[in-house]
């Protein structure tokens, strides 16, 4: 286990990953923002350097003092030998398989050695495999080959137009988690909204003020740099408010040179609607989250 230290380490491993996108693009995504001020103070860790077959990349020791908080014991991991990964994601050093975690990952080639881990180091592991999207400008600056598959413009699509009047365009504030996190899928509880909390705190969000002067539909962006927890409160749905609310939010992520990804389920027919509007481009990789629970 090798763990990178400094600037220099962590630029020389982002530029190696875009070689590997899009498999690689969670663990990219994340450390693109750890180049750009690693607000949530995370490590990459790899099995050798600088001619690396596995990378994680996690949060430090001493801020995983939850063992229940699978929100802050979360794991990004890349792999160019899926097969071969098992030994390295088995050290304690990297993996502390004890507490509640979580992995995520844009390869679900991985499945294979989180299960026989599962079985060796004695834990219950439930998956999510959901549909990846790259907006088009992050695909043409960083795999074009994908783009010209696809023959779309990369200045992207445009959503409907919404009631200004009605309308306020903002950015969410910490006071507003609670909100995010009733229509979380896989939030809902207080370590999700101190989570949320945390990604509004130090990242670029956007949402829509209603006539009460509250946010009705929103999105912000976790520590991979993916685009998430969207919404809109019941009353004001079918109005093409998250459309727009990610439309804006893409433009502020586009303007301050982030990657731009997201993810939604397979069952979730509105998000994938508004994914197409926007011309966002499904990567031919998934994006994988598995949930690991010591028995
Ligand atoms: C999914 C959700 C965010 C959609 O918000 P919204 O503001 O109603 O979405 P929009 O009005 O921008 O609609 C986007 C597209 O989906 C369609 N749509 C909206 N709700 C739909 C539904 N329940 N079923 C099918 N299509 C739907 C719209 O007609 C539109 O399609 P179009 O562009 O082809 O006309 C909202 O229903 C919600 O908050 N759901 C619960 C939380 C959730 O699933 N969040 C996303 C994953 S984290």
């Amino acid at each position: 286990m090798f763990p990178l230290q400094g600037a220099q380490m962590l630029q020389t491993l982002e530029k190696s990953l875009i070689k590997s996108l899009p498999a690689s693009l969670k663990v990219y995504g994340t450390v693109f923002h750890m180049n750009q001020g690693n607000p949530f103070k995370l490590k990459a860790l790899v099995d050798k350097w600088p001619d690396f077959n596995t990378v994680v990349v996690r949060p430090q020791e001493q801020d995983m003092k939850d063992d229940l908080d699978h929100y802050t014991n979360t794991y990004q991991i890349y792999s160019k030998d899926p097969k071969n990964c098992q030994e390295f994601l088995g050290t304690t050093e990297v993996i502390d398989w004890k507490q509640h975690l979580q992995i995520q990952s844009s390869q679900s080639s991985l499945n294979e050695a989180i299960q026989s881990l599962a079985a060796i180091k004695s834990f219950k592991v439930k998956h999510a495999q959901n549909i990846l999207f790259m907006t088009s400008d992050t695909v043409e600056k960083l795999v074009p080959s994908l783009l010209d598959a696809k023959n779309l413009s990369p200045s992207g699509g445009k959503p409907k137009a919404i009631d200004e009047e009605m309308f306020k365009i903002s950015s969410l504030e910490t006071t507003h988690a609670a909100l995010v996190n009733k229509f979380w899928h896989f939030g809902g509880n207080e370590r999700s909204q101190r989570f949320i909390e945390r990604c509004i705190q130090n990242f670029p969000s956007c949402c829509l003020l209603g006539p009460e002067g509250t946010p009705v539909s929103w999105t912000l962006m976790d520590q991979t740099g993916e685009m998430r927890m969207g919404g809109t409160v019941p009353d004001y749905r079918v109005k093409g408010l998250v459309s727009y609310v990610i439309h804006i939010q893409g433009q502020k992520m586009r303007k301050l040179g982030f990657p731009i990804y997201s993810h939604t389920e397979k069952s979730n027919e509105a998000m994938q609607k508004m994914s197409y509007t926007l011309h966002h481009i499904t990567m031919p990789c998934d994006w994988n989250q598995w949930s690991c629970v010591p028995l």
